[in-house]
């Protein structure tokens, strides 16, 4: 069965090939980084013009790189949200015409169970239940998944996600844009321990994340120490060191505090940890040494598979596939598709005023 995905949610074009859900006979991504960089963040209309630049070639090379032709696909999957709008629509209709003109299911997929489906392509199978935090740039959720293709949100983020907390402080201490990877190399060099945060608690009991409190103390911190923001080459000072280190310490013990707690509880039988944020090595080393106490098996992404791409949309296309769940092609970008079928409460969370114990 050969699958081709395709993702355009923010700045990555991606298309790749995928044979029965696990070999990735072609993966490639063009990444809009250098595009935006001189904004300090993704801009919208830029992205969507360079995704209806990119879609063609990248599909084409897909296709080429895998040796195959497009009528031996068997279907087309393609990243429906949540996203940005105009990027996410480009994909749409791209692999809604593919489909039609190919006469192929299509598959539309979230982009959350996409990163869910990363682990899939080089790890062993997935034992069920399973127990995933999905972190990136645009979303921070702990999943309770019983069986495949069931959801349940443990923990969310009430505010902010953990990828765009580290994007914010980067931008804060002057490192640049994207945040995750320069914080990670400035932490190294930074004791982890020289400033204490402590990390909000949600006053409804509920066991969800929040780092819109930790980015508002990094920001007081550098008021109060009179930090100055590190200027272009220069090497960043021993305080913003130690600053980055014990930011990236917090996110990070607030994530796998709360995942070894739910995995305690609940007993999955293999911890996923994926998305952007998953390529952190801190983070990495934290969650193993958390699965070994819990005597748990825990897959992560390679570094290629943990930032957005298209052959995650292809492997979960194709377990879509296998479940019967295609799409018509009435389907259209839903910038807020959420991925949740069981026990859904976040229509009562949105009416909920949330307040926040320090
Ligand atoms: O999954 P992704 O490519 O896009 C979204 O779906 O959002 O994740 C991008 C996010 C960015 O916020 C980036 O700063 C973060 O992942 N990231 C990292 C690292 N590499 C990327 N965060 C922490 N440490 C890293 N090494
Ligand atoms: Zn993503």
């Amino acid at each position: 069965m050969l699958v081709l995905g395709i993702e355009s949610s923010c700045d990555e074009t991606a298309a790749a090939v995928v044979r029965n859900g696990r070999d990735m006979l072609s993966s490639v991504i063009s990444s809009q980084i250098e595009k935006h960089r001189p904004f300090g963040g993704v801009v919208p209309e830029l992205a969507s013009r360079e995704h209806l630049s990119n879609i063609q070639p990248v599909v084409e090379q897909a296709m080429s790189d895998a040796g195959i032709a497009f009528r031996e696909l068997d279907a087309v999957a393609v990243t429906q949200g949540p996203g940005l709008v105009g990027s996410l629509l480009v994909g749409v209709c791209y692999a809604k015409a593919l489909a039609y003109g190919l006469g192929l299911p299509i598959i539309a997929v979230n982009h959350i169970e996409g990163h869910f489906y990363s682990v899939v392509l080089e790890n062993p199978p997935i034992e069920y239940p399973a127990m995933a935090l999905i972190v990136s740039g645009g979303h921070t959720n702990l999943f309770f998944v019983p069986e495949e293709g069931k959801y349940r949100v443990i923990s969310r983020t009430r505010d902010d996600a953990a990828g765009e907390a580290f994007d914010k402080v980067a931008k804060m201490l002057g490192l640049g844009y994207p945040g995750g990877p320069v914080i990670e190399n400035v932490a190294k060099f930074g004791d982890p321990k020289a400033v204490r945060f402590t990390m909000a608690k949600i006053s409804d009991g509920r066991p969800d994340f929040s780092f819109s409190g930790l980015k508002t103390a990094v920001s007081r911190h550098i008021r109060e120490r009179n930090i100055e923001p590190v200027r272009n080459g220069e090497a960043p000072d021993q305080q913003v060191a130690d600053l980055a280190a014990s930011f990236q310490a917090s996110v990070v013990n607030s994530l796998v505090g709360t995942m070894e707690k739910q995995a305690a509880a609940l007993s999955p039988k293999t911890l996923i940890v994926a998305g952007g944020v998953a390529c952190n090595l801190a983070l990495r080393e934290a969650v193993e040494a958390s699965a070994s106490r819990l005597g748990v098996p825990v897959y992560f992404p390679s570094k290629h598979l943990s930032t957005d791409n298209a052959a995650m949309i292809a492997a979960a296309g194709h377990a879509r596939l296998l479940r019967g769940e295609t799409s018509g092609l009435d389907i259209t970008a839903d910038i807020s598709l959420r991925l949740q079928n069981l026990d859904n409460t976040d229509a009562e969370l949105r009416r909920r005023k949330v307040r926040y114990k320090p």
